[in-house]
C-alpha cells in the first residue's frame, strides 16, 4: 500500500496482481450485492466495495478503480486530511 499526502488530502493506493476488472465491471463494482464472475473467490456478498464507498464518501472522500500496471486492480482512496493540532 502506498500513501501520498498533501496539506488537504491523503491518498491510499492498493494494487494487486489479481484478474483486474473490465471497465464494465468497474462501473458496477460499487453496486450493492453486485458480484463479478467469481474470479476473486466463491464466497462473498457483493457488499465490500459499496460499504467502502459509502464510508469514504460520507466523510467527503472519493474511491477510484483503475488498472494496475501488471493487469490487476488499483484502488485509490482519497480522504480529507485533518489539520494537525499543535503544529
Ligand atoms: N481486487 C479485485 N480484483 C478484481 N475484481 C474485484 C476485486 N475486488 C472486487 N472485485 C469485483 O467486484 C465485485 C464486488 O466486490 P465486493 O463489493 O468486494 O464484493 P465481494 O468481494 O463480496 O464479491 C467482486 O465480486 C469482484 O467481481
Ligand atoms: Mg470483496
Amino acid at each position: 500500500m502506498a500513501v501520498e499526502a498533501t496539506a488537504d488530502e491523503v491518498t491510499l493506493s492498493v494494487l494487486d496482481e489479481g484478474p483486474g476488472m473490465t471497465d464494465a465491471e468497474k462501473s458496477r463494482a460499487f453496486d450493492r450485492f453486485w458480484r463479478g464472475q467469481g474470479l476473486t473467490g466463491r464466497s462473498g456478498s457483493g457488499l465490500g466495495l459499496s460499504v467502502v464507498r459509502q464510508l469514504v464518501t460520507d466523510d467527503g472522500g472519493t474511491v477510484a478503480l483503475r488498472d494496475a500496471p501488471g493487469g490487476g486492480l488499483w484502488v485509490s482512496v482519497t480522504l480529507r486530511a485533518s489539520p494537525r493540532s499543535g503544529g
